[in-house]
């Protein structure tokens, strides 16, 4: 019963210090900008309400959390720009494809590139000339 306890707090240590959402991943996702103007992004999630962030050219807003054990973490976003809106999920299930990279193992990144021809999202913050940004919505 003790060693069983003590190899419980070591492997919770190994694990925090590796990474820190011990048995799940943790996820760092990037709100990024490519529109000359400010515009504004409304982030939740069931559990969470991360408000409204204003966005400039260039800029951009993250924030990180550990994958939920079931694996049905979701996060949807409402955005605002002039006129146009447009809301959609930001991370969930299906995001996991275009985002997961293999080598990263338990610490993941996905980026999001909001342009005026709308929303592509990656695993990998490259320059949006490349191919490697997946195009999920348009502006309303
Ligand atoms: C967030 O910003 C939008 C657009 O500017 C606005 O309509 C909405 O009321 C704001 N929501 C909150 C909670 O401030
Ligand atoms: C993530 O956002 C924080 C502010 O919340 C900022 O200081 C940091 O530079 C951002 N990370 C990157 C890689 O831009
Ligand atoms: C993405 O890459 C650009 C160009 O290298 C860099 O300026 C920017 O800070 C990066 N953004 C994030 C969120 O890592």
């Amino acid at each position: 019963m003790h060693s069983l306890f003590t190899l419980f707090i070591l492997s919770s240590l190994i694990s925090s210090i590796t990474h820190a959402c011990f048995i799940t991943t943790q996820w760092d996702v990037f709100v990024m900008s490519n529109i000359e103007d400010d515009f504004v992004a409304h982030i939740k999630s069931g559990d969470d309400d991360l408000g409204n962030h204003t966005i400039p050219f260039n800029g951009n807003y993250n924030w990180s959390f550990c994958d939920r054990v079931d694996g049905r973490t979701l996060f949807y976003a409402y955005f605002w720009w002039g006129s146009k809106y447009q809301s959609l999920a930001l991370f969930d299930d299906e995001l996991r494809g275009p985002c997961f990279v293999t080598e990263r193992g338990y610490h993941q990144q996905c980026y999001w590139l909001v342009t005026p021809d709308g929303f592509f999202v990656s695993g990998y913050n490259r320059t949006f000339s490349s191919n490697y940004w997946t195009f999920k919505a348009h502006w309303g």
